[in-house]
């Protein structure tokens, strides 16, 4: 995985691609990209937690080649950061959920599809290969959640990923001003915003108006747009109890991660009831602006299931430093959302730049610390964690 000189000329780092995205995109998209819940405090918390994460490094040490590789749930993957999942993608830059899929299959790193994704489940498995996992947002309706189960597995996916802290619906302010609502409608407001981006305009012209194809198939024959919204919302609520997360676990063979643990009684129950790891996350700071960051808690909860346990972390990694930050933490391996999206919209190279960015960027950060693996990288901080 090399970067490319001249990608890496305009695009040093994760920051200089969000920059230049967040400029080509429609402010309602960014808005809705960027944002977070209330005062954008938690959003602000994710970053400057794991500014907080001093690494010591180690000179007196043997040379050795860094090691990335990390073997999740019995699968090797080529690197401890993967693709988290994002939804609405067709809408914040139109054709990015494709380029994001190939650029992590072509790399063999996670790559995790949002049950809100537009493109359909079945289009992006094969870009995405075999390290490709699927989100679930569980629907209210059991026999829909079943269909949605077994489609995931014919398409092939090998991990289920189960999103929980989703309990209902939030007000989030920048939406609330822009006028995003889900599914999508596009009123004169937005229209004047898109005739000022036409590289967003032109895609979108190619793409079409934006589906929840992965919902899609259940929503009642002949819903329009409110019929639609109106089922989603339905459909889409509710805390994943004891009951519902072992009826999940039942029902899906593979690998199966919960996502959206912040707590230890989370993290314990999770387990108890037969899911193969946790996912520390309060969601990109876009749910709760007083909770904890994953930085902040992965200390004592890898103190609390032990080294055995599986724990993947996310929120506010922008960088290779990040990575190790997080694995130096706790965290077996981590998720990266908003800069994959920053990625695709800096053109179809941008993904596959990032991956190679954060490649490069973790292992010189961890020959720096005199780390050949991930597992020396554990515990490097250099003071107890300051929280
Ligand atoms: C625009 C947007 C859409 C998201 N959609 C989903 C989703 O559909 N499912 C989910 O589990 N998490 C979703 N998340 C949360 C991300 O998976 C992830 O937890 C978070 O973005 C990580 O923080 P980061 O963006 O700072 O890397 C979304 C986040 C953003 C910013």
């Amino acid at each position: 995985m090399t970067t490319d000189p001249w990608l890496d000329r305009r695009f040093p780092d994760a920051a200089a691609m969000e920059a230049t995205a967040l400029r080509r995109m429609p402010g309602f998209a960014s808005d809705y990209l960027s944002g977070g819940i209330g005062a954008e405090t938690c959003l602000a918390r994710n970053r400057a937690d794991l500014d907080r994460a001093i690494l010591m490094p180690r000179h007196l040490v043997e040379d050795a080649a860094p090691d990335l590789s990390v073997t999740i749930a019995g699968q090797r993957l080529a690197a401890p950061f993967g693709v988290a999942p994002l939804g609405l993608g067709g809408l914040l830059w139109p054709g990015c959920e494709t380029a994001i899929a190939r650029a992590a299959g072509q790399a063999g790193v996670g790559h995790v599809l949002s049950t809100y994704a537009t493109t359909a489940m079945e289009e992006i498995r094969p870009l995405a290969g075999p390290t490709a996992w699927f989100q679930l947002y569980p629907p209210a309706d059991e026999g829909m959640e079943r269909a949605m189960i077994d489609r995931a597995a014919a398409a092939g996916y090998r991990n289920l990923v189960v999103t929980v802290d989703i309990p209902g619906p939030t007000r989030r302010r920048r939406d609330i001003r822009s006028g995003l609502v889900v599914p999508p409608r596009i009123g004169p407001r937005m229209i004047a915003q898109i005739a000022r981006h036409p590289a967003w305009a032109l895609r979108a012209a190619r793409t079409g108006i934006p589906e929840f194809r992965n919902l899609s198939p259940y929503f009642p024959a002949g819903s329009g747009l409110a019929g639609a919204a109106e089922f989603l919302g339905r459909m889409m609520q509710g805390h994943i109890g004891p009951t519902r997360l072992s009826r999940i676990r039942a029902a899906w063979q593979g690998p199966l991660l919960v996502k959206g643990v912040l707590g230890r009684e989370d993290a314990t129950t999770a387990l108890d009831l037969g899911a193969d790891g946790i996912i520390l996350s309060n969601h990109g700071g876009r749910q709760l602006d007083a909770a904890p960051t994953a930085a902040q808690v992965l200390p004592q909860i890898r103190d609390h299931l032990g080294e055995g346990a599986l724990i993947l972390a996310d929120g506010g990694i922008r960088s290779g430093l990040d990575i190790a930050r997080m694995v130096a933490l706790g965290a077996d391996a981590v998720l990266v959302g908003r800069p994959f999206l920053h990625a695709a919209a800096i053109g179809a190279r941008g993904p596959g730049h990032l991956i190679a960015v954060l490649h490069e960027e973790l292992a010189t950060t961890m020959v720096q610390l005199g780390c050949g693996s991930l597992a020396q990288l554990r515990g490097r901080v250099a003071s107890p964690a300051p929280f």
